[in-house]
């Protein structure tokens, strides 16, 4: 079999290999490269290996004389035999046997003199865990296979999605959801959710994704009210005193216990003046009337829920929460909370498909340091993170800022999908939270290209390099570039100059 493969070099003996774990090969080929897998033969079977690192040397320049000797000469140079002293050395951890088709643990070093090949790309496949049905994420770098995980391995235990603004996080997000819109009945398909918070979503609603997605505009969404538990509402006052809390709790039940019977919801302004016409105490009732106007101020909440439960999950469909036309975080926040929560109550009673609810700036909903007040969305999304895999209700977090992400959620992520980042603080946080990360991925995190991303986990059997794919569907973007809105802005100007010229 090794025969079709590209041959790369020859295993070497050094002092501490070749071992069951590692062994080094010396390169005769321009054509390994970091992050590649090998193969070579031993006694046990086929030898299965990941290029971990890789150092050039030349002994001719070891020697301070030769090349003070070398720089003397700089016209004749060519005249010296240095290439003939230089070689590649390439750093292996070996990953497993193949035998009969299946990998085991290596428990024998490869042959010092034996030859080491490109992998072969079926046995790759394998490897690594890719199927047919998976989701294309885009290529793996320096081989020709195609990353088709499992949906199952990638999302069942929640997903991070790191990495600096501009790395590709989001173009990254659109292949994702491409790919769980095109899944067929027979594979499985879940209901998306996504978190917009620019609106770079909002171009799945038309085009060749038309018929499968749905955007809510922020201004539009609203709550219901009525379907509040006392204690949620409460929960999103979270500057109530114990007993003002009590007090709302009472209003509600009443009202609550009143609206079956007039089978007709209430809404805020029914609550508020309930609570204006009762008699709770002086000390209490203005404040409490007070933080109930705030909430009022908000324009969230009404008789309905936008979108009803139904239109946020049908399986093999997207739903975009564009919270872009939004600026009050607080109601972004209480937006994120309430459905986060409807959708996980609900799938745990099986009323709905199994989703997974994807989170642009995940910090901002679940921050690792922010108190109660600010953060209101962070106790349901750490909910999730812990439960929800056992109900089929799976997160995404996309951050650029994973060091200001809930610690709980990001570990619970068991799958890891990181593109560029520069900050060593955040690297650090990342090779802390990640368990499969080595010191060698980790350092190459921040050498990271646009689009190129390491995926990490439960997703793929060992750590993979990716060029994530290019999209079908259409960028509809709301952000635009400073070119085109400076351009935009002088011409709108100069056309003003003109009319007003025209006028007089
Ligand atoms: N895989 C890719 N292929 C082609 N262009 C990409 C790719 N990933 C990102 N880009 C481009 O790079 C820019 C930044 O990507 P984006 O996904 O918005 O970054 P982020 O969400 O991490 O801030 C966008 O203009 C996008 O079109
Ligand atoms: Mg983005």
């Amino acid at each position: 079999m090794a025969s079709s493969q590209i041959e790369l070099g020859t295993v070497i003996s050094t002092f501490e290999d070749p071992s069951t774990g590692a062994f080094h090969f010396v390169v005769n080929s321009s054509r390994v490269r970091k992050g590649q897998f090998v193969q070579t033969r031993t006694d046990d079977g086929l030898l299965f290996g990941a290029v971990t690192d890789i150092t050039r040397a030349n002994r001719y320049f070891e020697r301070a004389e030769s090349v003070a000797e070398y720089s003397r000469s700089a016209p004749i140079a060519e005249n010296f035999p240095t290439t003939d002293w230089e070689y590649t050395v390439a750093c292996v951890k070996a990953l497993g046997v193949f035998q009969n088709d299946f990998l085991l643990r290596s428990t024998f070093p490869a042959a010092p003199g034996e030859k080491v090949f490109s992998a072969d790309e079926e046995q790759l496949r394998r490897f690594l865990g890719f199927v047919d049905d998976g989701l294309n994420l885009g290529k793996l770098q320096n081989h020709d296979v195609e990353v088709k995980v499992k949906m199952n391995n990638l999302l069942q235990k929640h997903l991070s999605v790191l990495g600096i603004s501009g790395s590709g996080k989001s173009y990254f997000m659109s292949c994702l959801i491409e790919e769980l819109l095109e899944r067929k009945p027979e594979h499985g398909r879940i209901a998306s959710v996504i978190v917009d918070i620019h609106g770079e979503y909002v171009g799945f609603a038309s085009g060749q994704y038309g018929d499968r997605a749905s955007v809510f505009q922020g201004k539009k969404i609203k709550i219901a009210l009525h379907k509040l538990s006392p204690q949620t509402l409460a929960e999103f006052v979270p500057e109530l005193s114990g007993s003002a809390r009590r007090e709302l709790e009472v209003i509600l039940y009443d009202l609550k216990r009143e609206m079956k019977d007039k089978q007709e919801p209430f809404d805020l302004p029914e609550v508020i003046q309930r609570v204006a016409e009762s008699e709770i105490k002086e000390n209490v009732k203005p404040i409490l009337l007070t933080h109930l106007h705030q909430l009022k101020a908000l324009n969230l909440f009404g008789k309905a829920d936008n979108p009803s439960l139904k239109q946020l999950a049908l399986p093999g469909r997207l739903c975009v929460l564009d919270l872009s036309d939004l600026d009050n975080p607080k109601r972004k926040q209480l937006i994120v909370a309430y459905f986060a929560r409807r959708l996980f109550k609900a799938r745990k009673k099986g009323k709905i498909p199994p989703f997974v609810l994807l989170v642009e700036e995940a910090h901002n909903f679940a921050p690792e340091r922010l108190s109660k007040f600010e953060a209101l969305s962070k106790p349901v999304i750490n909910l999730i993170a812990r439960e929800g895999r056992k109900f089929g209700a799976s997160l995404c977090l996309i951050s650029q800022r994973p060091k200001y992400l809930s610690t709980t959620a990001l570990s619970q992520c068991n799958s890891n999908i990181i593109f560029r980042i520069t900050n060593p603080y955040d690297v650090k946080h990342i090779a802390e939270s990640c368990e499969s990360i080595d010191q060698n991925m980790a350092n190459a995190i921040s050498t990271l290209r646009v689009g190129e991303a390491i995926i990490l986990g439960e997703a793929v059997s060992y750590p993979i390099f990716v060029k994530i794919r290019s999209r079908r569907s259409r960028n509809a973007s709301k952000s635009e570039t400073l070119e085109s809105l400076a351009k935009k802005f002088e011409q709108v100007e100069e056309q003003k100059k003109q009319d007003v010229e025209a006028f007089l």
